[in-house]
């Protein structure tokens, strides 16, 4: 970590104390001809009640000396969950930025082109300003850790555009029209080269934060590592899942398909009973789905009919476990809406409890299960699934690989991620994990 310093810098430390020598001296003689004229213009007063002479500027540390300094005198305001401009005086790695790029001390020497600071107070007196120079001057900031693992949206990315962007770039009327809370907009700025344009500050692009100083490089290398490893395949318009929602399109979509949405039943020509269920709008206007209320929708109620004649799927057709049920059930309770959101695609924790067998459960078991399974194929459990991965038909048929039928049928491809998991999951030799 920064604070303790190598055998490098202790080397430089020392340099930097002789050029300090010659410093004192070209100041003590500065000092008696500025004393003949106004004395007080050359040294302001030391709030301390400090002799510049005894100003420590030997031991100078992080932790010792500079924090300190921005306890006492900045982090009333440059700190907690919403700093002013953004920069949170506690983290490590914003006071690096500001180190580095010149900023801090532009506003502790009151500089030209810097707002000066501590704002609206007297200045730091001479010693601090100084203690903060020479730390700055020998740190080598390269040391700063920077975690590139793990990074995901909701973790990683949106606390930086939370605390550095959100301020101009959020709520009613954003500027430049851009809502960077909104998750679809941070995804098309991503895609199309604007978000890293603007925060490294790269030619064409106008740099962000607006008037603000650089991000840290550390938050620069994370969005960077993110917008490169993301796929932003899917559609536009959601944001982060979160595991308590349920998904339309990404969830249910998938089981009514595979499971209601067949031919004869309830796919766009049969369309039994009046009900469709090929989509987002055929199932509202034709399942009565009323949106709050399970108990008093027909599409629920039916999953949990007792008489078998009622029930749906009718049989022979299995009727649908009971945690599709739970999730029919939770979607209408939670307004039955339709969400998007974008998956940070996982492919570390593959599994085939965990991962493989809960989408093909949602998304094929519907056709390919019962007595008389589509194709000829049953999909009800790990050996059927490693049975069709072994003759390669899995793969070609999740990818729609010319030569094999095109599944999920009558539905939407998986997305690169979902399908990337299986491949994974039969590089790995496909275990019953
Ligand atoms: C009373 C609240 C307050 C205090 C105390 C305060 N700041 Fe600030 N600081 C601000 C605000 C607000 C801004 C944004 C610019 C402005 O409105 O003046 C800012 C901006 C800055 C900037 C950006 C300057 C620039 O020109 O880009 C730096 C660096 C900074 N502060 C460092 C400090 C340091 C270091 C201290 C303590 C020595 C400190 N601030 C104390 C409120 C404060
Ligand atoms: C102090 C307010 C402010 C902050 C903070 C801010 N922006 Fe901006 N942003 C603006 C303004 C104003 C514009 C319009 C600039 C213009 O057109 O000259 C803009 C424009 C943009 C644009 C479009 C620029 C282009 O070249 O097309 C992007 C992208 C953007 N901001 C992203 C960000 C990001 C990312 C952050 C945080 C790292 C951020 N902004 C922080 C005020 C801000
Ligand atoms: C709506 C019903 C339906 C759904 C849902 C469905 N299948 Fe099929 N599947 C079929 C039918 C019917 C066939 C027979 C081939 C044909 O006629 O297209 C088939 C054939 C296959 C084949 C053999 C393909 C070939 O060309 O050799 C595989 C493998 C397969 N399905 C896997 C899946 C997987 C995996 C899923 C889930 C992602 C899935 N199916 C979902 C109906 C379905």
């Amino acid at each position: 970590m920064i604070l303790s310093k190598s055998e490098k810098s202790r080397i430089n430390h020392m340099k930097s104390r002789s050029n300090r020598k010659l410093f004192y001296l070209a100041a003590g003689i500065l000092f008696l001809i500025a004393c003949e004229h106004e004395p007080q213009d050359f040294m302001p007063d030391d709030n301390n009640g400090n002799e510049p002479g005894t100003c420590d500027t030997i031991n100078v540390s992080y932790k010792g000396s500079v924090y300190p300094i921005f306890e006492n005198h900045c982090l009333s305001c440059h700190s907690g969950p919403n700093p002013d401009y953004g920069i949170d005086l506690t983290n490590y790695s914003d006071v690096a930025a500001i180190a580095q790029n010149g900023t801090l001390l532009g506003a502790l020497k009151r500089l030209e082109g810097y707002y000066p600071m501590p704002k609206d107070q007297q200045p730091l007196n001479v010693c601090e300003i100084r203690t903060i120079e020479i730390w700055i001057n020998d740190t080598t900031f390269e040391e700063i850790e920077c975690d590139t693992s793990n990074l995901t949206f909701p973790g990683t990315v949106q606390p930086i555009l939370q605390a550095k962007c959100f301020e101009c770039h959020s709520g009613q009327n954003p500027e430049a029209g851009i809502d960077l809370s909104d998750y679809s907009q941070v995804a098309t700025l991503a895609q199309n080269g604007a978000l890293l344009g603007v925060i490294k500050h790269e030619p064409g692009y106008v740099p962000m934060p607006q008037n603000g100083s650089k991000l840290d490089s550390c938050s620069i290398a994370q969005i960077e590592k993110w917008v490169n490893d993301t796929s932003f395949n899917n559609p536009p318009g959601g944001d982060p899942c979160h595991p308590d929602t349920i998904y339309f399109e990404k969830d249910l979509l998938p089981v009514l398909q595979s499971s209601c949405a067949l031919a004869n039943c309830h796919d766009d020509i049969t369309q039994e009973d009046g009900v469709q269920l090929t989509d987002y709008a055929s199932v509202m206007a034709t399942a009565d789905v009323d949106p709050f209320d399970p108990e008093g929708s027909d599409l629920y109620e039916v999953l949990i009919e007792t008489d078998p004649d009622k029930r749906m799927p009718p049989p022979p057709n299995n009727p649908l476990t009971q945690e599709q049920i739970n999730m029919v059930y939770k979607w209408i309770a939670q307004g039955a809406q339709d969400l998007h959101c974008d998956e940070d695609c996982d492919t570390v924790n593959v599994t085939f409890g965990g991962t493989v067998w809960p989408m093909v459960q949602n998304s094929c078991f519907g056709c390919h299960s019962g007595g008389n399974p589509s194709g000829g194929i049953p999909l009800e459990n790990h050996a059927d699934l490693v049975a069709v991965a072994e003759t390669g038909q899995l793969m070609g048929a999740l990818n729609w690989e010319a030569g094999y039928a095109n599944m999920p049928r009558n539905g939407n491809q998986w997305s690169v991620c979902d399908r990337r998991a299986v491949e994974i999951w039969i590089e790995e030799g496909m275990p019953n994990n």
